[in-house]
């Protein structure tokens, strides 16, 4: 096997290099390269430049070149930066139901609700929910997203949770994809806990928390905070646990009402996620912190909420991400990059904004420092549209498709 790959001419890279990871962007200030090429040794970006110049100063014997015959535009492998794609069962009656006018009692006490999914998960087993996973990864994956964060969050018991978060390791060996699973235990209080809040998140902080590092199963501490799930002062010890033993904090907040993101801000969270609730305050406060704002348009769409204010937060200087949320409940859609177009159109974000919030400004929610950008050192993790222009990759609004996804530099679709 040759050591370097060199593919091109590329009619336009852009690289989302020195991009700001906070406030508005012009597309006047993406960086694009034109006619270039991309050389790659082993998984990783060895340089980008003009195509026929890298193509020069090759050393032929060792580069195995990948000559493009038409106009193609490339952009970083897309970040999905928060779903939960690990989940047995259909909520395809909740939907009817919440169109139907039912309100979130009734679509409860018809067994519908988080609670349904956790009943259908628990009755899963571990392989085939890695399996459900394979294939849900492989979806995204298709259409460009090489990153996917997955959570747990439907086990709800030390056992089930394991379960969950030990399917999402597996599920990753089996796809090209990256998956970052994260611990979602905190996402409502089980019906069949014997105890209150405090004390079923204490009960897991204790006994979950030190085997998901033992077994090295996620990094990533996640909590809904909300009237129907926890609140602040429930999870305030959780994360002060979470974080004295160094896991990295991110939670879903603001998605109904106000509260959840001064708790991501006062935790420096890496990300607070939904925010389609937030006000003025919470907008300062998030553009004034670290914390990147994670907009989830697929949780508006299927629930027929409004937007998270995505130009307001970047106005404020906030930082936006753009994530599917894909789950059986709110967001069954699963479809970032339609998504993240519907959200431009009605954010009035621009085409710069919307591809940054599902690349660098994602892999920042996400704290990892090796993608999002197309750069030397980084992953070769790149997606090449069949067009001459990147706003046609908007202006289809999800449409148009990659026809290469490249993953850590090889060819992982067509
Ligand atoms: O991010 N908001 C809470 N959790 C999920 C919904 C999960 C579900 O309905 O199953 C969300 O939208
Ligand atoms: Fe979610």
């Amino acid at each position: 096997m040759k050591k370097y790959k060199l593919i091109g001419p590329i009619t336009q890279v852009l690289t989302m290099e020195s991009l700001s990871v906070k406030g508005a962007i012009k597309d006047e200030q993406l960086p694009i390269l034109e006619n270039a090429g991309i050389l790659i040794e082993g998984n990783k970006i060895r340089s980008i430049g003009n195509f026929s110049e890298l193509k020069e100063k090759a050393d032929i014997p060792n580069v195995e070149i990948i000559e493009l015959h038409a106009d193609h535009v490339c952009v970083p492998g897309f970040i999905d930066a928060h779903t939960h794609i690990c989940f047995s069962g259909s909520r395809a009656r909740d939907y009817a139901m919440r169109n139907a006018g039912k309100s979130y009692l009734e679509i409860a006490e018809a067994g519908g609700g988080i609670w349904d999914t956790v009943t259908q998960t628990r009755k899963t087993d571990q392989q085939e929910l890695t399996l459900g996973i394979i294939k849900r990864a492989n979806t995204l994956l298709k259409t460009g997203i090489t990153t996917i964060e997955v959570k747990s969050g439907y086990g709800l018991s030390v056992k089930e949770e394991l379960k969950m978060l030990r399917a999402i390791k597996n599920a990753n060996i089996g796809t090209e994809a990256d998956l970052i699973a994260t611990c979602l235990a905190g996402h409502m209080l089980p019906k069949d806990f014997d105890g209150n809040h405090n004390e079923y998140l204490e009960a897991m902080g204790n006994t979950l928390f030190p085997i998901l590092k033992e077994e090295n199963l996620t990094n990533r501490i996640d909590a809904f905070i909300e009237k129907s799930a926890f609140m602040p002062s429930d999870i305030y010890p959780y994360f002060k646990k979470a974080k004295a033993m160094g896991f990295d904090i991110t939670v879903h907040a603001d998605q109904f009402s106000v509260g959840g993101s001064e708790v991501a801000v006062k935790m420096k969270a890496k990300s607070a996620d939904h925010l389609e609730a937030s006000t003025e305050d919470e907008i300062e406060m998030l553009a004034k912190s670290d914390v990147i704002s994670v907009a989830l348009p697929g949780a508006s769409i299927g629930l027929g909420c409004s937007f998270t204010p995505a130009r307001k937060i970047l106005d404020a200087g906030g930082a936006l991400a753009i994530a599917s949320d894909w789950n059986p409940g709110s967001a069954p859609m699963g479809d970032l990059l339609t998504q993240a177009c519907i959200l431009g159109t009605f954010e009035k974000l621009s085409n710069s904004e919307v591809l940054a919030g599902i690349t660098f400004r994602a892999a920042k929610a996400l704290n990892l420092n090796d993608r999002g950008v197309l750069s030397e050192g980084m992953l070769a993790d790149f997606n090449l549209f069949q067009t001459d222009h990147y706003n046609e990759i908007f202006y289809k609004q999800g449409k148009l498709v990659p026809n290469q996804v490249w993953k850590q530099g090889d060819l992982v679709s067509q």
